[in-house]
């Protein structure tokens, strides 16, 4: 059976049971500043789980697309990827672990035809708060799950929160007690026999791949409210989350689930591009072909979200996922070529939101091509550096980061490759390092430039508000896409780096211009308010993702009010009082100056 019908089956089948079809989260949630991605498919639901009323009603279903990046080192192996699809159900105070044990058995036994006896199941063994769930126990012993097939695991593995378990959970995390359901492949294939696990006894949660967890019915039903204090949430909650691709490899009893049809093809494609060793020939090969295609479709995802390849946030791990994607290609490439095969990304089912196929195939090269040149000096670099030392220090490897854009990882899997991998403790040096590099360069640019302003002079102060007009413009004309990735201002021009990824033509840029000067000339107030930070993004404002703000910031903004402003941003200041005091502004020139990032020049006329 496809993935495709998976999907579509399981949604219908909760349809059926009272559900509605909720449409995915993006997988950069606009509103949640504390994360980077959507991780799961209950995050953007986590007021609605708390008691507020959802628009849709109590029972919800979906299919989320999400990125966990704690699982990037298990990238290589049967079962884990980067960027997934979770299947999705929750009930908002409603049902409760009858129905939802009941419900996931016959998804699985009649739409899905999986055999129950090749099904475990694992519940929460309970602590000093929580009880033992003998009321999951129950109810899978009286669908007919054998006792021996039942497991009881502490909090590490049968707890779920955003946080972790109840002692790391945050104050004001919402989690609870999970049961989670485990296809077996059977002790036939001798799976666990041949496995670095071999000395232990194999049970569900063994990592020897001979169990994979299939879905995950969490009962959110506490709230952390102070040190080891769990409260009673008012709603008893579900939240049930499987992963598409891994429920897929189960129901084809394909234990791989690279090799199930959301990869299969693209698979084959990289095989003929780099004109590698087949798929299934060669361990090495097969664990750099599953990175090369998770990192792949999880770019997709995130370049379709609006992201692109950068030095900050989600914009640097786009950055490394590609770059580590580049260096598993030369790993096992014969075909000497450098750049990644253009993959035809609709293939991946992903809601393209803001990309066509070729755009995103055009950023991915672009990135690609620039790093392929860099990893080749860096390569031999390293290569000259470990024939000359027998070894490569932390020292090294940070000149690597600074001068060819080494990620650490990428660094690490050279140097492993050549078996002379960098200890922990160099590892720690070369953070340390960037720390420190990081704080340097931020207390450097701070004396030269105050975001971004050569001075306060009234030239700067004038370029500076027209400057936070032009942002709200491009936004405006050219998408939400659009955001600050660099700002210099002198008493002569602003310079302004933006997101987007090719030069506005001659009319856009004209329709900018016009814009600014209409505000210009409408003589809107320009107005700020200190604000408690999670207050201030709650406005909407524009403010730099991974950028460190303090605990209160100032909201500029342009007009009466936050909700008619024209323009909203996080900012020091400083500006001038009312628009009209800037004066009329040209768009002197633009030039592309990455993957992505367009630069604009504006001056006072
Ligand atoms: N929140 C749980 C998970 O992400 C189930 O949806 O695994």
């Amino acid at each position: 059976m496809k993935a495709k019908e998976v999907r579509e089956r399981y949604l219908k089948f909760f349809e059926k049971r009272g559900h509605v079809r909720i449409e995915p989260a993006p997988l950069v949630l606009k509103d949640d500043p504390t994360t980077l991605f959507t991780s799961a498919g209950m995050q953007p639901l986590i007021p609605f789980l708390l008691g507020k009323r959802h628009p849709n009603g109590k029972r919800l279903v979906d299919s989320q697309p999400s990125i966990r990046l704690q699982d990037i080192e298990e990238v290589g192996d049967n079962r884990h990827t980067t960027f997934f699809e979770m299947l999705g159900n929750w009930s908002l105070g409603d049902y409760f672990k009858n129905e939802q044990l009941s419900w996931f058995l016959e998804f699985l036994t009649t739409e899905l035809n999986l055999s129950k006896e090749r099904l475990w199941v694992s519940v929460f063994e309970g602590d000093s708060q929580v009880p033992k769930d003998e009321e999951a126990v129950k109810i899978w012993l009286d669908l007919g799950i054998a006792s021996e097939r039942i497991g009881y695991y502490d909090a590490k593995k049968n707890w779920w929160s955003i946080g972790g378990t109840p002692k790391e959970m945050p104050i004001g995390d919402i989690g609870g007690p999970d049961s989670e359901v485990f296809y077996d492949f059977g002790e036939e294939k001798e799976m666990h026999k041949n496995s670095l696990f071999a000395k232990e006894t194999c049970h569900m949660n063994c990592d020897c791949g001979r169990f994979l967890e299939i879905g995950n019915c969490v009962f959110i039903q506490y709230k952390k409210v102070g040190d080891d204090k769990l409260e009673e949430l008012p709603n008893k909650n579900v939240d049930f989350g499987g992963g598409l691709e891994r429920i897929v490899a189960a129901v084809n009893n394909e234990h791989d689930i690279f090799k199930t049809d959301l990869f299969s093809s693209a698979i084959g494609e990289i095989v003929s591009s780099l004109e590698c060793e087949d798929y299934g020939s060669d361990e090495q090969t097969d664990k750099s072909l599953r990175i090369i295609v998770d990192h792949l479709r999880a770019s997709c995802a995130l370049i379709s979200s609006g992201i692109l390849p950068g030095n900050k946030g989600q914009s640097y791990i786009l950055r490394r996922l590609l770059r580590r994607a580049v260096l598993h290609s030369r790993f096992i490439n014969r075909s000497g070529k450098l750049e990644l095969p253009k993959i035809d990304f609709s293939i991946y089912e992903i809601p393209l939101r803001f990309k066509s196929v070729d755009e995103i195939n055009g950023i991915v090269q672009e990135e690609t091509q620039k790093f392929a040149k860099a990893l080749e000096s860096g390569m031999k670099k390293l290569t000259d550096e470990i024939a000359k030392k027998g070894k490569v220090s932390s020292f090294f490897a940070f000149d690597l980061y600074q001068t060819h854009g080494f990620p650490i990882e990428v660094t690490q899997e050279a140097l492993t490759k050549q078996g002379k991998p960098l200890t922990k403790s160099e590892i720690a040096d070369f953070q340390n390092k960037i720390q420190l590099h990081k704080k340097e360069s931020q207390t450097a640019g701070m004396a030269i430039f105050k975001g971004g302003l050569a001075d306060h002079s009234q030239e700067v102060i004038r370029l500076h508000t027209a400057t936070h007009l032009l942002q709200a413009s491009l936004r405006k004309v050219l998408g939400d896409h659009v955001l600050q990735r660099g700002q210099n201002i002198t008493n002569e021009r602003s310079r302004f780096d933006f997101a987007h990824d090719q030069k506005l033509t001659e009319e856009e840029l004209l329709t900018v211009e016009k814009m600014i000067n209409e505000k210009i000339d409408d003589g809107i107030p320009v107005k700020h308010k200190l604000m408690k930070k999670k207050d201030a993004e709650k406005t909407g404002a524009i403010h730099l993702f991974g950028e460190k703000y303090g605990e209160e910031v100032n909201v500029y903004y342009v007009g009466e009010n936050f909700i008619s402003a024209f323009s909203l941003e996080f900012c020091g200041g400083p500006h001038v009082a009312n628009t009209k005091d800037i004066g009329h502004v040209r768009i002197k020139k633009q030039d592309k100056i990455g993957a992505g990032i367009i630069r604009v020049y504006l001056e006072l006329i």
